[in-house]
C-alpha cells in the first residue's frame, strides 16, 4: 500500500478521486460550508454522530462528492488515542468493500503525532497475511491520501517516518505469522541478508561450527535437538560515526518452541511459531532504520533456532557452559529463551554498547500479569528504562516496568551450576529477567518481554508487529531531528552517545555512561 501526504480541506478531499472517503471530526463543529462538513455537523447536531472517538456514520453518495462512499468518524478531542482508534474502526468496517483508493482527511489542524496515528492505525486495520494461502486476497487498498488542513514540516516528517515504521511493522507481521516451516533459522537468516541491500546495513550470519568456537554452549544446547541447524544473525545499521557507541538490539529467534522434553501442552501449540517474534521486531526495526536513515548506530543480534523434542534433545538437569563462562542447570528445557538470549548478550559486549535491548516471548507469566496491552519492561539504567517508556507512549506501544530486586534472583540457585534456568512460578516474568541480568553487567540494559503483545490468539490470531513502533520511535529520538545523509561525520564523531532524547526527562545518569 502507498501513502501520500496533502494539504487538503474537507471539500477539496471530496473532490479527490477515490472509492472511499473517511472524514476525521474532532468535538468542534466543523464550521466550513462544503456539503459534507455541513452534514458532518449536522449529523453532530442530531446525536447521529456521537463526540466519540471510533463512534462511524456511514453516507451514501452524498451530493457534489466524487466518492460514493463517505464515512464520517469521531476523533474527539483529536489526540494520537483517539485517531488511532477512529481511524482503526473506520477501515475496519470499509474493509468488506474493498475499496482501492481511500482518503483519510482531518477536518480540523492534526499535529505530528495525530498524523502518525493514522498512518499506522489504517496500515494495521487494513493488513492481510497472504504468504501460505493457495488463493490469497490481498489487501484492497493501493492508495492511501492523507489529508491534513496544513502539510507543515513537523506534519511531514512524523508522516514519513510512520510510513517507515508502518514498512518494519509489516515486516515484522510477515515473519511473524508464517509457519515454523517457511520460517527457519536459515530463512530468517536470509530475510537478514535482504536488508543488506538498504542503505547502511550490513549482515553477517554465522552456523553452527562458529558459534561453538565462540563457545555459546547455552545457545547451542538449546539448539542441538533439532534438525533445522541453527543461526546467529548480526546487523549493523551505521548512521552514526564509524566510532559512536551502537545501540544493540537483540531479539529471541525461537522459530518453534514444543517446549522440548520439557514438552508444551498441545493445546495451542501453534502459537509457539510466533517465538521468534523477537527477532522478527528486530529485522522490522532494520527495515525501517534503512528508509529513515537516523544519525545513529545499531547493531541487531538474532541467536535463532527450533526447541524440539528429539533423541538429541538436552535433558532437564543437563549442565552447560554459557558463553560468558557461567555454567546453567537446565531445569526445564521450556525455558530456552533465556538459554539463547544469555550468550547473545554476552556477545553483544564486543560492541561496547551504548545500551543493549533484548526483545522476546520470554514468559507466559508476563501475559499473566499484563495481558496484551503492555508489553514487560525491566531495565537496570533509569535513564534507559525512562525512554523506552516514553518511546512506547509515543509510539502507542505501550510497555510497563516491573522490578529487578535482587531477593527475585533467589530461587535461581542451583546444586550443580552457577545458576539455575528457572525459579518457582511466582513472578516468572521476572525471575526470567533476573537470570538475563547476570549477562548484563558490562552495559546499560533493558529488556521487553512481549509474551503478550507479539501477537494476538483466538479469531483475530496474527502478530501485532510489536514493539517495532517504541523501537523505532526510541532510536529516532536518540538520533535527534538529524539525518544520517546530512550529519557531517567529523562533526558527529566530536559529540559520542551522548544525544539527549527530547521526550525523555532530565535524569541523572546513575551509571558513568548514559545509555538514554
Ligand atoms: N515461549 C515461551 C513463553 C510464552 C508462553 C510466550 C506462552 C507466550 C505464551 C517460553 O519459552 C516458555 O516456554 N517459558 C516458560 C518458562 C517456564 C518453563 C519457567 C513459561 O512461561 O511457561
Ligand atoms: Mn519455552
Ligand atoms: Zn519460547
Amino acid at each position: 500500500m502507498d501513502f501520500q501526504l496533502k494539504t487538503l480541506t474537507v471539500a477539496q478531499a471530496a473532490a479527490e478521486k477515490s472509492d472511499l472517503l473517511i472524514v476525521l471530526v474532532g468535538s468542534a463543529l466543523p464550521t466550513a460550508k462544503d456539503p459534507v462538513s455541513v452534514l458532518a455537523a449536522s449529523a453532530r447536531k442530531a446525536g447521529d454522530l456521537p463526540d466519540k472517538a471510533g463512534k462511524l456514520l456511514a453516507l451514501y453518495r452524498p451530493e457534489a462528492v466524487v466518492p460514493s462512499r463517505v464515512l464520517l468518524a469521531a476523533i474527539g478531542d483529536g489526540k494520537a488515542v483517539s485517531v488511532r482508534s477512529a481511524v482503526s474502526a473506520a477501515v475496519s468496517a470499509a474493509k468488506a468493500n474493498g475499496p482501492k483508493r481511500v482518503v483519510i482527511v482531518f477536518a480540523q489542524p492534526a499535529d505530528a503525532a495525530a498524523v502518525a496515528a493514522a498512518v499506522t492505525a489504517a496500515a494495521d486495520a487494513s493488513y492481510v497475511y497472504t504468504t501460505t494461502k493457495s488463493k490469497a486476497e490481498p489487501r484492497s487498498i493501493r492508495l492511501l491520501t492523507l489529508g491534513v488542513p496544513d502539510a507543515a514540516t513537523a506534519v511531514s516528517k512524523a508522516f514519513d517516518d510512520a510510513r517507515a515504521t508502518v514498512a518494519g511493522i509489516e515486516l515484522a507481521k510477515e515473519w511473524g505469522n508464517r509457519p515454523a516451516n517457511h520460517a527457519t533459522p536459515t530463512l530468517l537468516a536470509e530475510a537478514a541478508k535482504g536488508l543488506a541491500k538498504l542503505p547502511r546495513i550490513k549482515c553477517e550470519v554465522l552456523g553452527p561450527k562458529e558459534v561453538e568456537k565462540l563457545g555459546m554452549g547455552a545457545f547451542a544446547a538449546v539448539a542441538q535437538g533439532s534438525a533445522e541447524p541453527l543461526r546467529f544473525i548480526v546487523l549493523r545499521y551505521q548512521g552514526g560515526a564509524k566510532d559512536e557507541a551502537p545501540v544493540v538490539l537483540v531479539g529471541k529467534g525461537i522459530t518453534f518452541d514444543t517446549g522440548g522434553v520439557s514438552l508444551k501442552p498441545a493445546a495451542e501449540m501453534d502459537e509457539m511459531k510466533f517465538d521468534m517474534c523477537g527477532a522478527a521486531s528486530v529485522l522490522g526495526t532494520f527495515r525501517a532504520l534503512g528508509a529513515i536513515q537516523p544519525a545513529i548506530n545499531v547493531v541487531g543480534l538474532i541467536p535463532s533456532c527450533e526447541n524440539m523434542n528429539d533423541g538429541k534433545a538436552v535433558k532437564p538437569g543437563d549442565v552447560v557452559t554459557s558463553m560468558s563462562g557461567q555454567t546453567i542447570e537446565i531445569l526445564n528445557t521450556d525455558a530456552e529463551g533465556r538459554l539463547i538470549l544469555c550468550d547473545a548478550l554476552s556477545y553483544a559486549k564486543r560492541f561496547n554498547p551504548a545500551a543493549v535491548i533484548d526483545i522476546a516471548t520470554l514468559t507466559g507469566a508476563c501475559v499473566v500479569a499484563l495481558g496484551g496491552v503492555r508489553s514487560g519492561l525491566f531495565a537496570s539504567d533509569e535513564p534507559l528504562a525512562s525512554a523506552l517508556e516514553s518511546a512506547g507512549e509515543a509510539s502507542q506501544d505501550r510497555c510497563w516496568r516491573l522490578p529487578l530486586d535482587d531477593d527475585y534472583a533467589e530461587g535461581l540457585k542451583s546444586n550443580f551450576a552457577d545458576v539455575a534456568n528457572i525459579a518457582g512460578r511466582a513472578g516468572g516474568a521476572i525471575t526470567a529477567a533476573k537470570f538475563l541480568q547476570r549477562f548484563t553487567a558490562d552495559y546499560a540494559w533493558a529488556h521487553l518481554d512481549i509474551a503478550g503483545t507479539a501477537w494476538k490468539g483466538g479469531a483475530a490470531k496474527g502478530s501485532t508487529g510489536r514493539p517495532v513502533g517504541l523501537l523505532v520511535s526510541y532510536l529516532t529520538n536518540r538520533a535527534g531531528s538529524s539525518n544520517a545523509a546530512a550529519a557531517p561525520k567529523a562533526e558527529k564523531a566530536a559529540k559520542p552517545a551522548k544525544t539527549a532524547s527530547p521526550k525523555a526527562p532530565a535524569k541523572p545518569a546513575r551509571k558513568a555512561r548514559s545509555a538514554q
